[in-house]
């Protein structure tokens, strides 16, 4: 199907046919997925890039001219390209998928881009460099692991920003990830690591992706929309 054309059905059915938990199997996935992957987010109204941008413009206290950004799991770019237009102009981008690191690079946005498949890998960049680091649409069962989230921490410079943005997805596994990581960013915290400067709760997020496709015929009200979190924390400056 040609990217014109796809709808939201085809968006949908994308979403669901990537059923394997193992991330070395999602990575390829988004590889595959790579041409059609920001119509069929738009198609289901995927926030998450904008909520990270509105959150930088309400928190970030820098010159985003001067900052460097490092954009963990990228994607084609979409976080950076919003990020461009509030003023950031450096992005280092890290992404485990090939095809989607090739749609980063066509964005012309990033100084360096990398290819890691975080969890088997560490956050390949030095510590305390980047005045901002982003993780969005990539917390969650099967794809960056929890450990990753020290990572993050570790690349921002003292006084830096990190900003993670997660989608509330349905099932055991998302629930319980999602618990286990706000016990670590909790325990970050109460180690000095970071200090939090804002969690928001966001009632749309995205279309749920693993609703039955039945979307035919219904109103926009009865479109069903999953929840969505921002943390966004500053790294201490001191030990
Ligand atoms: C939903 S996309 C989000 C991309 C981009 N941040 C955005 O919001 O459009 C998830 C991305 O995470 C990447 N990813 C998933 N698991 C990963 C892992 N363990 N290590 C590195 N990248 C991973 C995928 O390749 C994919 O590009």
């Amino acid at each position: 199907m040609s990217e014109s054309r796809r709808s939201a059905d085809d968006a949908r059915a994308a979403f669901q046919s990537c059923k394997s938990s193992d991330p070395r199997d999602r990575v390829q996935f988004y590889s595959c997925w790579a041409d059609n992957y920001e119509k069929d987010h738009t198609l289901m109204s995927y926030r998450a890039p904008n909520l990270a941008v509105s959150c930088l413009s309400d928190h970030f206290t820098g010159n985003p001219e001067k900052a460097l950004v490092l954009d963990v799991a990228c994607g084609s770019g979409w976080v950076a390209r919003l990020m461009f237009e509030m003023g950031f102009r450096h992005f280092v981008g890290v992404d485990g998928s090939e095809g989607m690191l090739q749609k980063a690079e066509k964005t012309g946005l990033y100084q360096d881009l990398k290819l890691v498949l975080l969890g088997p890998q560490p956050l390949p960049v030095q510590s305390d460099v980047f005045d901002v680091v982003t993780i969005v649409g990539a917390l969650d069962a099967g794809f960056v692991p929890i450990s990753a989230v020290r990572e993050l921490c570790r690349a921002a410079k003292p006084g830096g920003f990190v900003c993670m943005v997660r989608g509330n997805h349905r099932g055991a596994p998302a629930a319980s990830y999602k618990k286990d990581l706000e016990t670590e960013l909790q325990r970050m915290e109460e180690e000095g690591l970071w200090s939090r400067v804002a969690i928001q709760e966001v009632d749309r997020y995205m279309e749920d992706p693993h609703l039955k496709i039945e979307r035919d015929g219904k109103t926009e009200e009865e479109v069903v929309y999953i929840s969505g979190n921002v943390y966004f924390y500053k790294k201490s400056v001191g030990p």
